[in-house]
């Protein structure tokens, strides 16, 4: 089954064309390039011995999407195709809103233009309010704080709206929590360009000696050492639950939405320190004031992708640091 991966070469997309091939999958991968290079391509190559077909272009070209869904005889897709910086979007909200939602209805029309049913979305936990106590199931109330949050609710509210219109389709949002790691090889992983927003590959540049020292933002939050608690999982768990997702909505139309998260949180220090052994020193860091905007804490209730999908996530917060690890080691400066 032919599946178009849109934003198949960033971070997420790359390790999914993995899983997808390595499952009997065949993506075809879409991707303007804005945030990802065209070398993930062999990497995938080098891991599945199978490189998929490539076409560089935006989501946004309608002739485009059509064109690729009908001469690939595509029959669901996986958008993972956006922009994702939160301090960004706050500063060019016309360009978050252009790109994550204009695109991602371009992508739907061309798909009902050409009859294809399914969507799997990556959504985000960002959707969610502050307003209750963690865990997070699938109702607790949305109210994101920024652009970039309300892009991801937008075509999650979107993505409703067409299920009803046409009850013949299958669409699904994913809301991921925190996706860190890298694939198992050493061969892809996150190479987030410029100065990393994020813990994971801030702590990776640390240890690899392109960063003086990481900046824990706030310890004197209610929390069990005072750091930020999130719920960290791994890419490869993550891009299982998309093919988990994928084989549960082709053929089951309505809109589904699913946590993708471990269920279980995990503050700074404890990250700090699983990277210590995971590269086997202690790494620098020093306390800084609390970053605007974070919450303390929250994590996942995924039980409802546990019972409908049968997924959960597998690996620890040590596999996570390992990997990323391996990755980062073997590849200092990220992709070629
Ligand atoms: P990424 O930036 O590595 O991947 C996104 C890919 O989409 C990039 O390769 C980029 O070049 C491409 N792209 C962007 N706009 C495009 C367009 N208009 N047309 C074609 N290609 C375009 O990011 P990621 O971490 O892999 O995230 C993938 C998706 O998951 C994004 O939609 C993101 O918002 C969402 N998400 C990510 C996280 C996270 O922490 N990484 C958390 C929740 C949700
Ligand atoms: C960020 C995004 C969120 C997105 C999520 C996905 C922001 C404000 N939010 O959330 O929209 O869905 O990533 O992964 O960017 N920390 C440090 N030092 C650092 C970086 C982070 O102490 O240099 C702390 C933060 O205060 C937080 C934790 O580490 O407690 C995780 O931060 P981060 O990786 O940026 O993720 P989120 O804030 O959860």
């Amino acid at each position: 089954m032919k599946i178009l991966v849109t934003g198949g070469t960033g971070y997420i997309g790359s390790h999914t064309c993995v899983q997808l091939i390595e499952q009997g999958w065949q993506p075809v991968i879409l991707d303007s390039l804005v945030n990802s290079k065209a070398s993930v391509l062999g990497r995938i190559e080098q891991i599945t011995k199978h490189r998929p077909p490539f076409i560089v272009g935006d989501v946004r070209d309608a002739s485009l999407i059509e064109k690729i869904l009908a001469e690939h005889k595509i029959e669901a897709v996986i958008h993972f195709a956006g922009l994702k910086a939160v301090g960004e979007s706050v500063a060019q909200p016309l360009r978050y809103y252009d790109n994550n939602v204009h695109g991602s209805v371009v992508l739907m029309q061309g798909m009902q233009k050409c009859g294809v049913k399914t969507l799997v979305f990556s959504s985000s936990a960002t959707v969610y309010g502050n307003s209750s106590a963690p865990p997070w199931n699938e109702q607790v109330p949305t109210s994101p704080a920024n652009p970039y949050g309300r892009s991801k609710l937008m075509v999650d509210q979107i993505m409703a709206d067409l299920t009803l219109a046409d009850p013949t389709c299958s669409m699904t949002s994913l809301r991921y929590f925190n996706p860190v790691g890298a694939h198992p090889s050493g061969q892809m992983g996150e190479d987030p360009q410029g100065i990393p927003n994020n813990l994971m590959p801030f702590l990776s540049q640390v240890a690899v000696g392109r960063r003086e020292s990481l900046h824990i933002y706030g310890n004197d939050y209610d929390t069990p050492d005072g750091t930020g608690v999130r719920d960290y999982i791994h890419v490869s768990d993550l891009a299982n639950g998309h093919i988990a997702a994928l084989a549960y909505a082709h053929g089951c139309a309505g809109h589904h939405v699913f946590n993708l998260g471990s269920g279980h949180g995990h503050s700074v220090l404890d990250m700090l320190n699983a990277f210590g052994k995971a590269c086997g020193r202690q790494l620098p860091h020093t306390l800084a004031p609390r970053r605007p905007g974070d919450l303390a804490a929250y994590w996942a209730d995924p039980s409802h992708a546990l019972s409908t999908l049968g997924w959960h996530a597998e690996k620890t917060i040590d596999d996570m640091c390992q990997d990323t690890w391996r990755w980062q080691s073997q590849n200092p400066n990220g992709y070629p």
